[in-house]
């Protein structure tokens, strides 16, 4: 997967043709965007579409239907901020990676149970940070995560220089992306 997945929030259709740009342009070749507006599913469509060159994803998948939609819009991954056993089953299905949210041991087991080893860390600052990844890698070295939530240009490096990381998520990557566009 890519080392970078920007957190996505499309209010409007017509801002797919203004991050994803501007996301290209600074490098990052990823979009996760985020079924919390009701033009989710339709953004995807448009991204998919417009972008080819892009891993375009759904985010905050939080049930069966949602993860449906989108992947009938040509979603190529899905992220979720918890675990459904239900959504993994359906991606599970149809060969597409699955990365649900996982904080706690328990969660963990569940994931690798559904035959999951990389899991989204949300929200990475509030669930102990670098500090609790390492810790939690102890008992589950065969688990990746992609530290989510809190993560910005001030902590980013101590996350990637951890092996267990596999990706890191957030919203800020959108942010610098499009100052970065409008200079
Ligand atoms: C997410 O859903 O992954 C988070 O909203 C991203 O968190 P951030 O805004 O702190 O990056």
């Amino acid at each position: 997967m890519e080392k970078f997945v920007p957190v996505v929030v499309i209010k409007e259709l017509s801002e797919v043709d203004k991050i994803l740009p501007a996301l290209k342009n600074a490098g990052i070749n990823c979009a996760e965007i985020t079924f919390r507006t009701a033009c989710a599913a339709e953004a995807i469509k448009i991204a998919c579409e417009k972008y080819p060159d892009m891993s375009v994803g759904a985010g905050t998948v939080i049930n069966a239907a949602q993860c449906k939609a989108a992947l009938k819009a040509g979603a190529q991954f899905i992220v979720s901020p918890g675990l459904s056993p239900a959504v993994a089953k359906i991606c599970n299905k149809k060969n597409i990676p699955y990365y649900p949210g996982c904080v706690t041991p328990t969660e963990i087991m569940a994931a690798l149970e559904l035959g999951i080893t990389t899991v989204k860390f949300f929200p990475a600052n509030i669930y102990g940070g670098l500090k609790a990844l390492k810790a939690l890698s102890a008992p589950f070295p065969q688990v990746k995560f992609i530290p989510t939530g809190g993560v910005d240009r001030s902590n980013i490096d101590e996350f990637l220089a951890f092996d267990k990381v596999e990706a890191i998520g957030g919203s800020f990557f959108v942010k610098e992306a499009l100052e970065k566009m409008e200079g």
